[in-house]
């Protein structure tokens, strides 16, 4: 199978895969099962999602890796692309049932990998219904699942040109001089509005409709931040730079990032081209 036959495979067993995702959610708001390789607690949610899109991306002709946020090493699964996965990202949210989702990268690379090897993209939004985006070949899609269905509801997607909202992850005090400078001059301009859901990707989707930006940036505690580069930063910089928007560290487009580690952190933010520009120039 061609290169974009296999993404198209991934992205129809993602769909597939969502309803039930969402299904499995009720009976596990709570029960917790460890710790992921970051440090961060493991619920009951994140491993069924885990092991339900394991067993179905591997089987994938085509795909050659699987690896997840929530365990250390990649798995082999036979020859071909390799998938990055983070099957339920923004699960503290479960238990005040606000947003998640599940977000997939596509690399043309073994892993870890840089977001310029990516060939594909996608998340689920799991809101009050269930959407997914797509970024392959050069083009981003907004669809809606029903019974594992997509539907496309917006095609060639591009990021509103008056941006409108903003969210920013860390706490404000951890945040760096020169990244609360950034924020004053965004929270003084009376068209963008503060939208933070804590779920990366409800966030991210939020930017991607209206307009905007969304960052988990490096903190005094923590340079690096808290998102991963190959399970969140570099899909989602991947969708918002198809989309005609930028991602960037606080210097340049994290799909330039050359990635040491597997679960490696990086300064994420992503949305609207001026936004970001002005971002890099605060930070400069
Ligand atoms: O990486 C998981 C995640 O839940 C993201 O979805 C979200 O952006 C971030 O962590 C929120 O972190 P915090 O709880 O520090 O605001």
């Amino acid at each position: 199978m061609d290169h974009a036959n296999v993404v198209e495979e991934v992205f129809e067993v993602v769909a597939q895969s969502a309803p039930e995702i969402r299904g499995a959610l009720p009976g596990r708001r709570t029960e917790t099962s460890g710790q992921n390789p970051s440090g961060e607690l493991r619920l009951a949610a994140d491993d069924y999602a885990d092991e339900l899109l394991e067993e179905r991306l591997g089987e994938i002709d085509g795909v050659g890796r699987y690896a997840s946020e929530e365990t250390e090493e990649s798995v082999d699964t036979g020859d071909g692309l390799s998938v990055a996965v983070d099957p339920l990202d923004g699960s503290s949210n479960l238990k005040p049932n606000n947003t998640m989702g599940t977000i997939v990268g596509v690399y043309d690379a073994p892993l870890p990998a840089a977001g310029r090897d990516l060939v594909g993209a996608t998340y689920v939004l799991y809101g009050p219904i269930t959407t997914m985006a797509t970024a392959v070949e050069g083009e981003v899609t907004e669809y809606v699942v029903t019974d594992g269905e997509r539907e496309a509801v917006r095609e060639n997607l591009t990021l509103p040109e008056d941006p409108a909202v903003y969210g920013f992850g860390g706490r404000v005090p951890d945040w760096t001089e020169d990244f609360s400078s950034f924020v004053e001059g965004i929270e003084s301009d009376e068209s963008l509005r503060l939208r933070y859901g804590g779920s990366m990707i409800g966030d991210v989707n939020q930017v991607l409709t209206y307009g905007g930006i969304f960052a988990y940036p490096a903190l005094q505690s923590a340079s690096e931040g808290k998102l991963r580069l190959q399970f969140e930063g570099n899909p989602v910089g991947y969708i918002v730079e198809t989309a005609g928007g930028r991602s960037s560290d606080g210097e340049r487009s994290l799909l330039e990032i050359e990635p040491d580690e597997l679960h490696q952190r990086a300064p994420v933010h992503v949305g609207s081209t001026e936004l970001i520009d002005r971002l890099e120039d605060a930070l400069d």
